[in-house]
């Protein structure tokens, strides 16, 4: 089923959003070369406790931790643990939910370190900007597959994979709700979008093929042939206007230009 949430629901939101903004913006600061996977989520914990939220994906169907930190081949849903070390020249996923007076907030980036490849870093500029193109589509009578197309091009356009087998997701009470928003798609096609929807809407981009597998923990998806992925992930809502990212206080998506008269 999916919610549909009034102004005082989307201010709940909107205030879950914003401190996970300020969370993922101090992951970003305290993320170093040599430091444990663990560490960070520990660092992720206690941020988000003293803020008095709750991390969403600590016990979610088992999940052992607050954040996923996903390397190079892995896709998402990482499990962070002090055998794991951020090492130079890889890429790292960081995926973080927390919920705040009963609502919840979703959101991912990914960044280098040290020193990574051009095609790398190109990768993760892509993927960001694969979250845009999408999110901007999020509006009142739009298509669900008008989203994933936008996404999808702009990948494929690049020669990249597009992951299939994970999709975004309606967000708002529950972390996972209706609609799945998958990152492919034709435009006018899929679920009528309408304002007072919230959604996850969450790139994940190889720069090889689309095939993944799971890995042995039961949780980490890795890219089948082992190429680097990346993902960005933020909560968006639609409104009447514009679609507001409620994980990036501020963002006003660019207006486009009007055609010049003739
Ligand atoms: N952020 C992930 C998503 O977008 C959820 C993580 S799953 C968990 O669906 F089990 F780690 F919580
Ligand atoms: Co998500």
């Amino acid at each position: 089923m999916i919610t549909i949430k009034n102004a005082h629901q989307l201010a709940k939101m909107r205030s879950a959003g914003h401190l996970l903004y300020d969370v993922l913006c101090g992951l970003r600061e305290v993320i170093v070369p040599g430091m444990t996977t663990l560490a960070l989520d520990a660092w992720a914990s206690e941020r988000i406790r003293k803020a008095g939220a709750v991390p969403s994906f600590l016990n979610y169907h088992g999940y052992p931790a607050c954040i996923c930190t996903s390397l190079d081949s892995q896709v998402v849903h990482g499990i962070p643990s002090d055998a794991v070390t951020l090492d130079e020249g890889s890429i790292l996923s960081v995926d973080c939910g927390l919920i705040l007076d009963d609502w919840q907030a979703d959101s991912a980036f990914t960044v280098p370190l040290g020193e990574v490849p051009d095609e790398v870093l190109a990768l993760i500029a892509v993927t960001e900007q694969c979250f845009f193109e999408g999110a901007r589509k999020a509006v009142d009578g739009g298509r669900m597959g008008d989203i994933g197309h936008a996404v999808q091009s702009l990948a494929e356009r690049h020669g990249y994979g597009v992951i299939r087998m994970l999709t975004g997701h309606g967000i708002g009470r529950q972390m996972h709700e209706d609609p799945s928003v998958p990152n492919f798609g034709s435009p006018g096609n899929g679920i009528r979008l309408r304002r007072g929807m919230t959604l996850a809407i969450e790139p994940m981009i190889a720069l090889g093929d689309y095939a993944v597998r799971e890995l042995d923990d039961g949780w980490t998806i890795v890219t089948a042939d082992g190429s680097p992925c990346a993902h960005y992930e933020h909560t968006i809502a639609i409104t009447q206007g514009e679609p507001e990212v409620l994980t990036l206080p501020g963002y006003a998506f660019p207006t486009t230009e009007p055609d010049a008269a003739p």
